[in-house]
């Protein structure tokens, strides 16, 4: 296993090598494209995805396809998600949105080049290992756990509720269900597509499902307490714009004692699920730790 911080320098050292060439009369496309991937972000999740793979066994070469894929599908929402149709956002990663730099037009087609590109990769690589029917299969596993926890029944499905929520009295229900779609599916995905490339078991499997499930919902609520009470500097986004718009954010519902005592709760409990697996699973428990106390 390896640090976050030497996961994260991984995944940036070979950020846009999976970024194909347009050609000249679209070149317009990939300087978009790379412009928000290499202009910040955590890389939380490519880092789950690498940090899973070589939990149950597997290389982090393997694994960084898949890695830079949701990477990239991320990336993907961010931008679509900053569009003037949706949250209306200037500011993002610290700099201007795409939209802001290459307009609406190029920045809904970078979003489309960065989803079908992720898509490109998952279903090339399990031809790779066509020799192994074995390897193949656990490719093809984590290129559908990826597409299908990015698609409309999962992060897609969050974004809807979360537009459609807008126009809505939020309910606790309505955020749970935009929590773990819009947020906890892409990082449920990572995790459990790195098992699967590794062909981890059904118990690991479980366990590392209700951990990611529990981290990716105390992360959203920290973004919503965040929006609230946030460093803007920091944060490289907007504060406020939740309330500005009415967003179905988690303390706006509960308060905000609540909003952080549900994170400390669903940090705990997301440990929990790895107990059994004591030190060895050290990075994980760390990492939730460090997620609850994130300022940006
Ligand atoms: C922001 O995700 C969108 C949410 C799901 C809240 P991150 O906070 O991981 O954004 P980057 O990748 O670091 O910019
Ligand atoms: C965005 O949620 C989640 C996705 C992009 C899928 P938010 O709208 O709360 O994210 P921020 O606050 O703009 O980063
Ligand atoms: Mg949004
Ligand atoms: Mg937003
Ligand atoms: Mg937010």
């Amino acid at each position: 296993m390896h640090s976050f911080d030497e996961y994260r320098k991984f995944v940036n050292n070979h950020l846009t090598d999976l970024i194909g060439d347009p050609g000249e009369e679209a070149s317009e496309l990939a300087d978009a494209m790379r412009y928000s991937l290499e202009v910040g972000g955590k890389r939380l999740r490519p880092a789950l995805l690498l940090a899973s793979s070589e939990f149950a066994g597997g290389s982090m070469d393997e694994a960084l396809p898949y890695a830079l894929a949701l990477e990239y599908i991320h990336t993907y929402s961010l931008i679509h998600d900053d569009l003037p149709a949706m949250d209306n956002d200037d500011l993002r990663r610290g700099k201007p949105t795409n939209h802001k730099v290459f307009g609406e037009a190029m920045a809904i087609l970078a979003g489309d080049g960065l989803l079908s590109t992720a898509a490109e990769i998952v279903t090339g690589q399990p031809l790779e290992y066509s020799s192994d029917a074995a390897k193949m299969r656990n490719h093809i596993r984590a290129a559908h756990e990826i597409m299908s926890r990015a698609g409309a029944a999962g992060m897609i499905a969050g974004q809807t509720a979360d537009i459609k929520g807008e126009k809505l009295e939020p309910t606790a229900d309505l955020i749970r269900f935009i929590e773990l779609h819009k947020t906890a599916d892409l990082i449920t995905a990572p995790v459990r597509a790195g098992l699967m490339l590794s062909g981890a078991d059904d118990d690991m499997l479980e366990r590392f499902t209700l951990y990611a499930r529990n981290i990716g919902v105390a992360f959203q609520i920290l973004d919503d307490i965040l929006d609230i009470e946030g460093d803007q500097a920091l944060l490289g986004k907007t504060l406020g714009k939740d309330a500005e718009q009415g967003k179905c954010n988690y303390a706006f519902v509960h308060g905000l004692e609540a909003a952080k005592k549900e994170l400390h709760r669903l940090t705990a409990e997301a440990k929990e699920a790895l107990a059994p697996y004591g030190d060895e699973a050290v990075f994980f428990t760390e990492l939730a730790d460090s997620l609850e106390t994130r300022d940006h």
